[in-house]
């Protein structure tokens, strides 16, 4: 991943004031090393990095990858 450049693009919309978009950290120990807080309405479109193997949200959100596109509500 080092000497490769990310394509890909996710994108997160928050639907409340609070979603946490976390960085996880590559490699042997997998640490959270950045929280981004949106506010209702607001995007934050993201890339795995050399330094970000995954990516947590907390909140309610809609995502969009490569992969599809999904929510995080779930029903109570
Ligand atoms: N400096 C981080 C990196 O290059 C920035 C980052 C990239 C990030 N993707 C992220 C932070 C996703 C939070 C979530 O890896």
């Amino acid at each position: 991943m080092s000497n490769i450049q990310p394509t890909e693009f996710i994108v997160i919309k928050a639907l409340e004031n609070g979603v946490h978009v976390i960085g996880l950290t590559r490699g042997e120990a997998t640490k959270f090393h950045h929280s981004e807080k949106l506010d209702k309405g607001e995007i934050m479109v993201a890339q795995f990095t050399e330094h970000t193997s995954a990516i947590k949200i907390r909140g309610k959100a809609f995502v969009q990858t490569s992969h599809g596109q999904m929510d995080t509500i779930v029903d109570e």
